[in-house]
């Protein structure tokens, strides 16, 4: 088994040339060119990027139908440059082969949370322990204690592109969003301090529906439920779920449901908030869930 040669990247993809090397298969679609010839569009993929690939095979509903989405594939091609001069480059494919487990190396590919996850837990189950409001305490173990929902919630990424798109990237962001509650309760002690933290934690559970992703979230992926009804609403969805097991006064029940709802910010805004923040701890946790998104997918994706 040897790894992919640095210069066979998706990041350093950037002038025209023959290639072979090793990329996921992330997406397939058929698309009719300007003469009416079907062709394959495919996303390759590798831990540095996404790139297209195309294929224009004698019969592609055989090619497209032996193509299986998320698996490592040799791509055997020529890097292109389309329009020239864009600096925007596509590969196109001669040959593909579908390579079995043994033969490429899984870290070529696979992007993980580099934080201590166990640290990450325990920030969650420490945070659940030191909530004085019952109510929401017991809300939050309903979650945290089911081992189901757990083993989802501490692998799923948290998005597809943009920011902690990768293994665990769910659990880091929510943890991200949740120091950085801790230290806005810190400079505004005035704040609902049980009422932040819980929205923090369960601000974004609907991401577990929202994405569909492979073994080893090498493809990551809208599911249909994330596609039709987005994570806002799903999160909404699950936490009334469980807010029926418990006995929560009404008050606290809309003000959590609310913070969920607004956390995308001012309707305005069209980052799919169907409700505007409208209390102080709405507003925090926007801000809270916007900076660590914002700051993280420019650390990831630094302007070039
Ligand atoms: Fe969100
Ligand atoms: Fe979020």
């Amino acid at each position: 088994m040897r790894g992919k040669l640095d210069e066979d990247f998706v990041l350093n993809l950037d002038s025209r040339r023959p290639i072979k090397s090793k990329f996921v298969i992330a997406e397939k679609n058929l698309k009719k060119g300007k003469t009416n010839k079907f062709y394959i569009d495919l996303t390759l993929a590798d831990k540095t990027g996404e790139i297209i690939g195309r294929i224009f095979p004698d019969d592609v509903n055989e090619a497209i139908n032996t193509i299986v989405e998320g698996e490592v594939y040799e791509i055997d091609g020529t890097v292109n440059e389309f329009p020239r001069g864009s600096g925007k480059f596509n590969i196109i494919v001669k040959n593909f082969n579908l390579l079995n487990e043994k033969e490429y190396d899984l870290n070529d590919f696979i992007i993980a949370s580099n934080k201590d996850q166990s640290e990450l837990k325990k920030e969650i189950k420490d945070t659940i322990d030191q909530i004085n409001n019952e109510n929401l305490k017991n809300l939050l173990q309903r979650f945290f204690n089911d081992s189901d929902f757990t083993l989802k919630f501490y692998n799923s990424p948290s998005a597809k592109f943009h920011h902690h798109n990768y293994i665990a990237g769910l659990l880091e962001h929510t943890v991200g969003v949740l120091k950085l509650c801790k230290q806005i309760c810190e400079f505004y002690p005035e704040l609902d301090s049980d009422l932040l933290y819980t929205g923090a934690i369960l601000h974004d559970v609907g991401k577990l529906e929202a994405y569909s992703y492979n073994r080893y979230a090498t493809c990551i992926k809208l599911s249909e439920e994330g596609e039709l009804l987005d994570h806002i609403f799903i999160s909404c969805e699950m936490v009334n779920q469980r807010l029926k097991m418990v006995d929560m006064p009404v008050d606290i029940k809309n003000k959590l449901l609310h913070l969920i709802l607004s956390h995308h910010g001012e309707v305005k805004n069209g980052w799919g908030s169907p409700v505007s923040p409208q209390i102080p701890e709405a507003v925090a946790l926007h801000h809270a869930d916007n900076l660590d998104a914002k700051v993280k997918g420019m650390l990831q994706n630094p302007l070039r």
